[in-house]
C-alpha cells in the first residue's frame, strides 16, 4: 500500500463507516489537518502584519469557509459568485478581497458592501473608477515572471492573461489621476504549484511596483505555494520561504521609511491535504498480455479532474478488505467511470495523454480505494454532471473523530430541474 500524507487519515474501519453511512463516492476533509494548515498560514514570517486569505475557489464548502472564517483567514475570491458565497458563509464583506477575470454585473452593489477590490485588467481599473471616483483600490500586476505545476497553472510572464502587464504602471496611474484613486494595495499571484526559488524571487521583485506607488500601503503576495500530494513530492515550508520576505520588508521600510502590511492567499496549501476522495473498485478488466489492467472506479473525472487536464498525480490506496496480504501484486491503469477515454485516474506525470500503472495487491471488486490530495480544486472543479453523474456527497471528519455530513449526495433530478 502506497500510503501517503494525503491518505492516512483514512483507516480501512473509518473508510467503510463513511462509506457505509455516506455511500461512495463521496470527499472527506480531515478537520485537524484544515486547522494545522490554517495556523501554518497564520504564521507567516511577517513584519509589520499579515492578512492571510483563503483562495476559496480551492474549495469553497460553507463549513471549510466558517471553519477558516473561525480561525481569523479572510478571503480571496475569483468572481462576484464567490463573494456572495462567501457572505452566506458567514464573512464579513470588508473581509472579502475580489481579484477576478470578469467583473461582475453587480460591483457596484458588492463594493457599496464594502468589499476589497483588485483591479487585474486596465480596463477593470477604468470601470472601477467610473463607480467609486475618489476611493482606494488595489492593482492586480502580472510581474513578468511566474512558476507553476504545469504550464496551465502558470499565471505569470507573457503568456498569462492575468493581471496589468508590468510595464503598464503609467497607464495605471494615469487612470488613478483621472478618478482620483488611491491606489493602496499592490496584488500578485505568479501560478500554482510555484517553484518556491522562482515565487521568493518574484516576490522580492514585486517592491520595484511598490515603489512607484507612493500611496501603496498593503502587498499581496497570491498564493501558490506547492504542496506535495505524493509521498516524493516536496511540500513547501512557509517559514523557510517566508522568512527572507519578511526581512525585505523590513530593509524596504529601512531604505524608505513605509512599512509595508503583508497579504497570502493560498488555496491548495490550506486544504490539498485535509482531503481524499473516497471510492470504490467498480471492475476490473485486461487488454491482454501485451495491454494493461485496468481497475475501473466508481469515481473519476466527474470528482476529480485534475490527472485528467494537468498529468496530475494523486496517491491511490486500494483498501483490501479479506486483508490478508497473500495476493500477488499487479501493475494496474486506474480509470473513471464516464464513457471518455481520457478519464484517466494514473495519466504519466505531468502528461494526461500518456497511460501510467500503479502497483497494487490483490485489488477486487468492490474494494474501497482512497485517492488523496484531494481537498483542493477537486469538488470544486469537476465537470460533474457529465454523463449525468449526480454531485458526490461531501463529509468532515471532525477532530474528534465523529462525522458530519457537510454536503449531501445530489438528487438525480437536481441534474435537469433547470432545464425548459
Ligand atoms: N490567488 C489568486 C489570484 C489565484 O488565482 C489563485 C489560484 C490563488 C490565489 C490560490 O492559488 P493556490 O494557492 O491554490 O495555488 N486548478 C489548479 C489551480 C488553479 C489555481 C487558480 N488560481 C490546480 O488544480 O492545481
Amino acid at each position: 500500500m502506497n500510503t501517503s500524507n494525503s491518505t492516512q487519515f483514512l483507516d480501512i474501519l473509518k473508510a467503510k463507516e463513511i462509506s457505509e453511512n455516506f455511500g461512495s463516492p463521496v470527499y472527506v476533509y480531515d478537520e485537524t489537518i484544515l486547522k494545522q494548515s490554517a495556523q501554518a498560514v497564520l504564521n507567516f514570517p511577517n513584519a509589520f502584519g499579515l492578512t492571510a486569505r483563503y483562495a476559496m475557489k480551492a474549495c469553497p464548502n460553507r463549513s471549510i469557509l466558517k471553519l477558516f472564517h473561525d480561525m481569523g483567514l479572510h478571503i480571496d475570491a475569483s468572481s462576484g459568485h464567490e463573494v456572495h458565497r462567501a457572505i452566506e458563509a458567514g464573512f464579513e464583506p470588508e473581509k472579502i478581497s475580489l481579484s477576478a477575470q470578469e467583473i461582475p454585473g453587480d460591483l457596484e452593489a458588492l463594493l457599496g458592501l464594502g468589499i476589497r477590490f483588485n483591479a487585474c485588467s486596465l480596463k477593470q481599473l477604468e470601470v472601477f473608477g467610473q463607480l467609486k471616483p475618489n476611493s482606494s483600490v488595489g492593482v492586480r500586476f502580472n510581474p513578468g515572471s511566474g512558476s507553476g505545476g504545469n504550464n496551465r497553472t502558470n499565471v505569470g510572464g507573457v503568456s498569462s492573461s492575468f493581471g496589468i502587464w508590468h510595464e503598464f504602471v503609467p497607464e495605471v496611474q494615469s487612470i488613478a489621476e483621472r478618478y482620483q484613486l488611491c491606489i493602496e494595495r499592490i496584488h500578485t499571484h505568479i501560478g500554482s504549484g510555484s517553484d518556491p526559488q522562482v515565487w521568493l524571487k518574484v516576490a522580492l521583485m514585486n517592491f520595484q511596483l511598490v515603489e512607484q506607488f507612493e500611496t501603496v500601503k498593503v502587498l499581496n503576495l497570491g498564493g501558490g505555494y506547492k504542496v506535495g500530494r505524493m509521498p516524493n513530492e516536496l511540500s513547501t515550508d512557509l517559514q523557510v520561504i517566508g522568512e527572507p520576505v519578511r526581512k525585505a520588508f523590513v530593509e524596504f521600510a529601512q531604505s524608505t521609511g513605509r512599512e509595508i502590511h503583508l497579504e497570502i492567499e493560498p488555496g491548495t496549501f490550506l486544504v490539498a491535504n485535509a482531503g481524499a476522495l473516497l471510492a470504490e473498485v467498480h471492475d476490473i478488466v485486461s487488454t491482454g498480455s501485451d495491454g494493461y489492467n485496468f481497475i475501473k472506479l466508481n469515481t473519476g473525472m466527474t470528482e476529480l479532474l485534475r490527472p485528467s487536464i494537468y498529468g496530475s498525480q494523486h496517491p491511490i490506496d486500494i483498501l483490501n478488505c479479506d486483508q490478508t496480504g497473500q495476493g500477488i501484486e499487479k501493475d494496474y491503469v486506474v480509470v473513471g467511470h464516464c464513457c471518455e477515454s481520457g478519464d484517466i485516474l494514473t495519466p504519466a506525470s505531468g502528461d494526461p495523454e500518456l497511460l501510467a500503472t500503479r502497483n497494487f495487491k490483490e485489488v477486487e471488486i468492490g474494494d474501497l480505494v482512497v485517492i488523496g490530495g484531494a481537498g483542493a480544486y477537486a469538488s470544486a472543479m469537476t465537470p460533474k454532471h457529465y454523463n449525468s453523474y449526480p454531485e458526490a456527497a461531501e463529509v468532515l471528519l471532525q477532530s474528534d473523530g465523529s462525522l458530519k455530513l457537510i454536503r449531501k449526495r445530489q438528487d438525480r433530478s437536481a441534474i435537469w430541474e433547470n432545464e425548459l
